[in-house]
């Protein structure tokens, strides 16, 4: 999948709210990726910043007016809620989220909405009590039964210095969304659990055994899910990775709780990816307090952690229920890679070449094999998101030729 937003038109609704600057950047990098972006301001919009800041940005006229005659040339209002691959609207103020929940068409934004048949995506942004308010709240619900996506404000210290939830989202998290509307949502239906980054096994309070896995893999992985439309668990050892919108994050420390976690969560899950960097070993003791050297070097005595994967796929699986590992190797990759497939009991396996500093432990890119019972496929380097495509790629073509009931 390209990650670029190229060819759609994104229609921007833009509300009387501070926050209105912020999309001017958003309108501004949309249109960088080559989107066609038509920006649409309510009256009290136009009073927080001006629509020639819109039309500079976009190349486009901006919608103004229902009635206005200064658009020819321009899509009518018909004509945007025809063309409009997504309509987004942002910041979204108290005022339009009521208009939108009851159907009124009193304003070129709520008209174009009301009749269009592209995905609505609205992100609030108001003072915390406004939209704490039991009516805000209520037609937020009412949007939601709509079919409208909602993206939750951010908590903060609000510009009228109030705190708490109200400020507009950020532009990652809306990123995600606006993907996930635009592309056909062909994990739709699955429960999609995938495990990152490392595990730690602790020696004493201050030092553990670890190893160097980022979770840039497993992060890609769950964000690929949910853009194509899975509902999404990640359980994830420590990481300094954000958690991607839209996924249920479950952070754990241990090979122990990592095994804990993966065998709760796998009840409801349809797929499990486990590219998780698990411990082997893990000190035989925890020491209480620090371990100091002037006893000298202390002998450090290993036990075996439990093998998850190994664990998981000896138990009997639900109907469609698939289990996906990983298996980091620098060294006959394929004949372990097969190894590990049969004894771990696995649906397919993603060998991965960790040999190169481009592929592997920490890089943005990867190269890896994907095993299935009777299939090899080599993957070229490429990012790791794309990488997470293309596992869900094959996974879709080899396990579900039918759509899931
Ligand atoms: O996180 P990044 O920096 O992006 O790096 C990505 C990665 C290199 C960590 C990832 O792509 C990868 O290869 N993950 C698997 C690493 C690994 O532990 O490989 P393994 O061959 O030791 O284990 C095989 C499989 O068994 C893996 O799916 C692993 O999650 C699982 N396992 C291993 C040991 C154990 N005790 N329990 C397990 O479940």
């Amino acid at each position: 999948m390209g990650t670029g937003f190229a060819g759609n038109i994104i229609v921007v609704g833009v509300c009387g709210s501070i926050a209105a600057f912020k999309v001017a950047g958003w309108v501004s990098t949309l249109a960088k990726e080559e989107a066609r972006v038509p920006v649409v301001m309510t009256d009290s919009a136009q009073k927080f910043i001006t629509p020639l800041t819109f039309a500079a940005l976009t190349g486009e006229s901006v919608y103004t007016s229902m009635f206005a005659d200064e658009h020819s040339g321009a899509m009518s209002h018909i004509e945007l809620a025809q063309e409009a691959s997504v309509f987004l609207i942002a910041p979204a103020s108290a005022q339009t989220i009521a208009r939108l929940a009851h159907g009124f068409a009193d304003d070129l934004l709520s008209t174009a909405v009301l009749a269009t048949r592209a995905p609505v995506i609205v992100c609030p942004a108001m003072n915390t009590r406004m939209y704490q308010h039991r009516a805000t709240q209520d037609n937020l619900s009412r949007l939601r039964q709509l079919g409208y996506t909602v993206v939750d404000p951010e908590s903060g210290l609000m510009a009228c210095k109030d705190e708490g939830p109200g400020r507009l989202v950020e532009w990652e998290s809306v990123q995600e969304v606006l993907w996930r509307s635009l592309r056909s949502l062909d994990l739709q239906g699955e429960q999609v659990l995938v495990t990152a980054g490392p595990t730690r096994e602790p020696i004493d309070p201050a030092r553990f055994i670890s190893n160097r896995s980022s979770g840039k893999m497993g992060y890609a992985l769950a964000r690929a899910a949910y853009r194509r439309g899975a509902d999404v668990v990640l359980v994830s050892g420590p990481s300094t990775l954000n958690c991607p919108y839209g996924v249920r994050r479950i952070m754990v420390e241990t090979a122990a709780e990592m095994f804990e976690a993966v065998c709760r969560e796998f009840e409801k899950a349809t797929i499990l990816v486990k590219s998780a960097a698990v411990s082997d070993f893990r000190p035989a003791v925890q020491h209480e307090h620090k371990v100091k050297k002037k006893n000298g070097a202390p002998a450090l005595e290993l036990v075996r952690n439990p093998d998850i994967l190994y664990e998981i796929g000896r138990k009997k699986r639900k109907p469609g229920q698939l289990v996906i590992g990983f298996a980091a190797e620098s060294e006959n990759l394929e004949m372990e890679g097969k190894r590990k497939l049969q004894r771990k009991n696995l649906d397919m396996i993603a060998v991965n070449d960790i040999s190169g500093s481009d592929t592997g432990f920490e890089a943005d890119t990867n190269r890896l094999i994907l095993l299935t019972g009777d299939e090899t496929i080599e993957l070229p380097l490429l990012s790791k998101s794309e990488t997470a495509d293309r596992i869900f790629d094959v996974l879709k073509e080899k396990f579900r030729s039918s759509p899931l009931s």
